[in-house]
């Protein structure tokens, strides 16, 4: 695990930047997930870290490298919202706005427990959107916008590369009991598939009526198509994922990396964070 620093450059960024536009508004619509929930890690990590046992060195570099990961991210996250904001859809700001409000609710009102349990949901359920966006969405990149294929490659990557790190956090602080640490797990595991995919699944909803207000019959009728085409990219990894998840002897360490992850993180990576580094005349 490193901390990585691209440099993308997402102001030419276009709305559409899938062939597939369907695609791009989901994922449009998803950015706005990290750009809160990844700050909401990092304070409630700040929270837990006191609390580890201090002779685990090892848990306490990992939390310091996911906290940085997860920085970067959101920064990126952040970045590119503001691109999107530019297209107008401003009927989704009270949506954002809610969302935002919800974590800084629960860091004044919910247990650190449960607050962790979220975490280490959202953390467990990232891996449907690592192996969707590396094994099922080829199609969907083939004539993408680079720059927005590499903001999620990059971020899923590091999602995968960190995948332990919070549920060894809440294994450590609340698995004493193994039937109360499963339920915990598996109750945040439901809370955050109901929080984040009912946000994603609003914001998408709102981006493609929209879209589709202004189309002929026609045009409506092949969105639908691209629709179920892009929502199939995610379903397609999600039982299996799903039933490993639920096990009582899940161990995210044994997950095995989804095709082209580790590659991407080494000369790929390279690529992303030299190619906008301004060349000396
Ligand atoms: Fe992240
Ligand atoms: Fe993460």
């Amino acid at each position: 695990m490193k901390v990585r620093k691209p440099v993308i450059d997402y102001s030419e960024v276009p709305l559409y930047w899938s062939e597939n536009h369907e695609f791009a508004q989901r994922w449009n619509a998803g950015s706005f997930i990290p750009a809160y929930i990844e700050p909401f890690l990092v304070k409630v990590l700040h929270e837990a870290k006191p609390l580890l046992d201090a002779s685990n060195k090892k848990l306490a570099n990992e939390v310091d490298i996911f906290i940085k990961q997860e920085m970067e991210h959101c920064k990126n996250h952040v970045k590119f919202n503001r691109r999107f904001w530019s297209f107008g859809y401003d009927e989704l700001r009270p949506m954002e706005a809610a969302f935002a409000k919800d974590y800084d609710d629960w860091m004044k009102t919910k247990s650190l427990r449960f607050r962790l349990a979220y975490c280490e949901g959202f953390e467990a359920m990232s891996a449907i959107s690592v192996t969707a966006i590396f094994e099922e969405s080829d199609e969907f990149f083939a004539k993408a916008d680079q720059n927005v294929v590499d903001l999620w490659k990059w971020h899923l990557a590091e999602e995968y590369e960190h995948r332990t790190v919070m549920y060894d956090v809440f294994h450590q602080l609340y698995y004493k009991n193994p039937v109360s640490g499963y339920f915990w797990r598996i109750y945040g595991l439901f809370y955050a598939m109901v929080h984040m995919g009912g946000f994603s699944a609003r914001m998408t909803k709102v981006l493609l009526d929209k879209d589709r207000s202004t189309m002929t019959p026609e045009q409506r009728a092949q969105s639908f198509a691209n629709e179920k085409r892009s929502k199939k990219a995610l379903a397609r990894p999600a039982l299996k994922h799903l039933l490993e998840i639920l096990s009582p002897f899940y161990n995210p360490a044994k997950r095995r990396p989804p095709r082209g992850v580790e590659a991407y993180l080494g000369e790929s990576f390279e690529r992303v964070a030299v190619k906008a580094v301004p060349v000396p005349a």
